[in-house]
């Protein structure tokens, strides 16, 4: 491990964290992330709620609170009505506002090819960042979110989704990890990250690197419903394919059905991955029952083999 130049950054670029973070004294350290993309569903408010949520989640990945959010704008007036773009930051403002975050500003550069995201900054405790690495044997894996938003996403492209079916996407890629936070700072929990364009086995691997193993129950992972279905049509994100070539070496799975793909759908918007201590699994249950959090309890921490997913 490299020592950081500067002792008050505590979170640097090394380590595939969700989020920079900086020391601002002994009780106040600064979170800061960007995050921006090109539109994954027709409606401009709905993309722009998504990618205010988006944007949001690495921070509350990172048990910090966001505060402040700066917008980040590529539109072209000559392509594009100016109305679509106005739709887009209305979606990303009310977004914010739900999150408690005030906009202070934002740029915006002339491109033929839509792109809208935030740049976010939040505070924490320097002593209670919670990173992506530090599960230890036998911790609870908790998701928050189902998986399958990669090839649902490619379904919406090829016109193969039912309104309902794109509404109840839209609704879950736009809701904010903050409950999932406030559960998660409520218990002991090891380390977290939130699960998006690597996927589950990807962000996986970065919470145990060499240091843990994981077993993932198959049989527990939550998805759409619709992914199946399209999956079997061909509807597939080129980016499970990438994931795969680059992460199937870690992962050992059993048989090759259908969760072999999903942990492997990239993912946008996705849920808070955490590894909880066992003792405050009950702790977990009750909070999560009186705030109305979804989760699904999918896997375990093992101590050998060590920089493995075990699928079964
Ligand atoms: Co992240
Ligand atoms: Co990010």
């Amino acid at each position: 491990m490299q020592i950081p130049s500067d002792e008050n950054v505590i979170v640097g670029i090394e380590g595939f964290e969700d989020a920079g973070v900086y020391r601002i004294s002994d009780t106040v350290a600064i979170v800061q992330t960007i995050d921006f993309f090109t539109p994954i569903v027709n409606d401009p408010y709905c993309f722009g709620q998504i990618a205010a949520a988006n944007a949001l989640s690495d921070i509350y990945a990172m048990g910090a609170v966001p505060k402040t959010a700066l917008n980040m704008v590529c539109f072209s007036p000559k392509k594009f009505d100016l109305s679509i773009l106005k739709d887009i930051i209305r979606g990303g403002i009310d977004k914010i506002r739900e999150a408690g975050v005030s906009l202070l500003g934002g740029h915006s550069v002339d491109d033929e090819e839509i792109k809208y995201g935030l740049a976010i900054t939040g505070i924490v405790h320097p002593d209670k960042v919670i990173r992506n690495e530090g599960a230890r044997p036998d911790d609870i894996l908790i998701l928050t979110k189902p998986l399958g938003t990669g090839i649902l996403n490619t379904g919406i492209k090829g016109n193969m989704l039912s309104n309902d079916s794109i509404q109840k996407l839209i609704d879950v890629m736009a809701t904010l990890n903050k409950k999932a936070s406030d559960v998660m700072l409520s218990v002991k929990t090891h380390a977290a990250t939130d699960v998006t364009g690597f996927g589950l086995a990807g962000h996986l691997k970065e919470m145990i690197k060499e240091n843990i193993g994981v077993q993932l129950f198959a049989g527990k992972l939550p998805y759409f419903s619709e992914a199946t279905e399209l999956a079997k049509s061909g509807f597939v994100p080129g980016g499970l394919y990438r994931n795969r070539d680059f992460y199937q070496e870690h992962v050992s799975a059993h048989d090759q059905g259908f969760s072999y793909d999903i942990i492997f759908d990239p993912q946008t918007s996705g849920g808070l991955l955490m590894a909880v201590d066992p003792a405050d699994l009950p702790a977990f249950e009750k909070k999560a029952a009186d705030v109305k959090l979804e989760y699904w309890i999918i896997g375990k921490f093992i101590d050998e083999p060590k920089g493995k997913i075990i699928l079964g």
